[in-house]
């Protein structure tokens, strides 16, 4: 578990370092390269958007071949529904499939995901995902690995997203005030990329 402190009166506060988060994604690349040994490549399907930093970075841990696709799904928070936006080009059925999923909040998604592909009939059905951020799940849904458990704090970078922003940044950061964020979806801007664009 990470604690999530904010000492300073900057807007984020850096949460996971890139070198964490590189150790970590190459220990579980390691991990599942190792469980897939010889056998037929795994599909590792990554949840767009915000899985695509980390599924690049396991994959290129995993010492075999694998086969890469993508799914993008939506849901209403309110409802609690999940909609496909964009399906598997690939038929999974018979192959090993793993989930690469940026964070797992509610639960919600990853569990449409699973029911979903587990009606595919895929050989066996795994998830990983960068971040588990335990205390706020609504739905115990499995899950095989994680690289980090976090705090219930609004997180960006690496993937990660505020209004489509800040997936281009290299650490994670905690928004110290998402109200403020709200206000000025900008507002960490500088604070990450300096002056130049801020
Ligand atoms: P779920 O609640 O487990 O279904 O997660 C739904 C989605 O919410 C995740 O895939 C993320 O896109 C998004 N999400 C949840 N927490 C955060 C966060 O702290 N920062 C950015 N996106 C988040």
């Amino acid at each position: 578990m990470i604690e999530g402190h904010f000492a300073s009166n900057l807007p984020a506060e850096l949460l996971i370092d890139r070198a964490s988060i590189a150790r970590r994604t190459d220990e579980l690349g390691e991990r599942l390269g190792e469980l897939f040994g010889n056998g037929q490549p795994p599909v590792l399907v990554g949840v767009l958007k915000g899985s695509a930093m980390f599924l690049a970075d396991l994959i290129r841990a995993m010492d075999i071949d694998v086969v890469v696709d993508f799914m993008s799904i939506s849901s209403y928070s309110q409802s609690g529904v999940v909609r496909i936006v964009k399906d598997l080009d690939e038929d999974i059925r018979g192959r090993d499939v793993v989930i690469v999923e940026d964070i797992v909040d509610t639960g919600l998604s990853l569990n449409y995901l699973r029911k979903t592909l587990t009606q595919r009939e895929p050989t066996s059905l795994r998830a990983v995902t960068l971040l588990d951020k335990t205390a706020r799940r609504i739905i115990p849904v499995p899950l095989e690995f994680s690289a980090f458990e976090i705090p219930d704090v609004f997180v960006v970078g690496y993937g990660l997203d505020y209004q489509g922003l800040y997936r281009n940044a290299a650490d994670i950061l905690a928004v110290r005030d998402l109200a403020r964020l709200a206000n000025d979806p900008r507002l960490i801007v500088p604070q990450l990329f300096g002056l130049k664009n801020g």
